[in-house]
């Protein structure tokens, strides 16, 4: 998949922070774009800034859905391909993190987040793949750095992103076959509105954590899983210092474990 121009692209979590710098890229680019998210009114405003840069090269619409709740997927993706076309891409971004330890995390909780990050892209590619892939579809499913290595204060987010990259690997060689391509995004931590919510809440070791690390620009986020998108890789890690993360967990674990441990242990002595 080189260029993007006329491609009809579905972006869950469209309304907001990776989602719509996402969007703002692809219809740079000329693509048709059509946003998903919950608050009608938040994506209307997006879905008008969108249409604002396309001018006239490119389609937008909106449709405002929970994407953890399955019968409304099924319902709501029929009619937006009905009113606006069969995706040639899907990328679906609709998530949230609500760090707290363990013990603070309710089962409510545990189940919301899960439904969201998990069980939405799960209900999203289950609504559309069946129909996408005649001319060669992609799907990009939106993990985390969180999905690569476990981190303090993110039992519920990690156990939805850890998952979200297995499901991705097992049904990139199921849809292979179909023409369907599969990408997982690992972004480390972005600055977007969802992380200054996500800040709300954050334990003061996952603070610490977060504070080592550089925080990127969803602009830079976005240009990234484009690139990823053109050249078909399954594993887009955004910037150099996720990278290296990435390979510091793959090849030195236990250096990882023992940077985090000293963050922590650094943290508690001062409480
Ligand atoms: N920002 C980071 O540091 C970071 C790092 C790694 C990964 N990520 C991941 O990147 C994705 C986007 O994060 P962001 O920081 O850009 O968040 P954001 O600014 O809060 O945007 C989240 C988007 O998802 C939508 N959304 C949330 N729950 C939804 C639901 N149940 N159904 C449909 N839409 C829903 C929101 O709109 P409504 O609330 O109106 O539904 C909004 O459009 C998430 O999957 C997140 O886990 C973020």
């Amino acid at each position: 998949m080189h260029g993007l121009e006329s491609k009809r692209v579905f972006i869950t979590g469209g309304s907001s922070g990776i989602g719509l710098c996402t969007a703002e890229a692809l219809a740079r680019e000329g693509a048709h774009v059509c946003l998903f998210a919950r608050n009608k009114e938040r994506l209307e405003a997006a879905a008008a800034h969108i249409r604002e840069i396309a001018k006239a090269k490119g389609d937008v619409a909106c449709f405002a859905l929970d994407v953890a709740d399955n019968s409304q997927v099924r319902t709501v993706m029929a009619r937006a391909m009905v009113e606006f076309g069969v995706p040639d891409i899907l990328i679906n971004c609709a998530g949230r993190a609500r760090p707290k330890v363990f013990v603070d995390i309710s089962y409510e909780q545990f189940d919301e987040t899960m439904k969201i990050n998990l069980y939405g892209a799960r209900n999203t590619i289950a609504a559309l793949a069946p129909y996408m892939g005649k001319n060669g579809g992609h799907i990009v499913n939106v993990s985390s750095m969180a999905g690569l290595i476990g981190v303090f204060g993110y039992t519920d987010y990690c156990a939805s992103k850890f998952g979200l990259i297995g499901f991705s690997e097992a049904l990139r060689s199921e849809l292979d076959g179909l023409g369907i391509g599969v990408s997982v995004l690992c972004p480390a931590d972005t600055d977007t509105p969802g992380l200054a919510e996500e800040n709300l809440t954050k334990p003061p070791e996952t603070i610490a954590i977060s504070e080592s690390a550089c925080l990127l620009p969803p602009e830079k986020v976005a240009q990234a899983l484009i690139a990823g998108i053109k050249k078909k890789k399954f594993l887009i890690i955004p910037g150099t210092d996720g990278k290296v993360s990435w390979l510091a967990k793959r090849f030195c674990p236990w250096m990882v474990d023992l940077i985090m441990k000293r963050t922590i242990n650094k943290v508690r002595a001062g409480m």
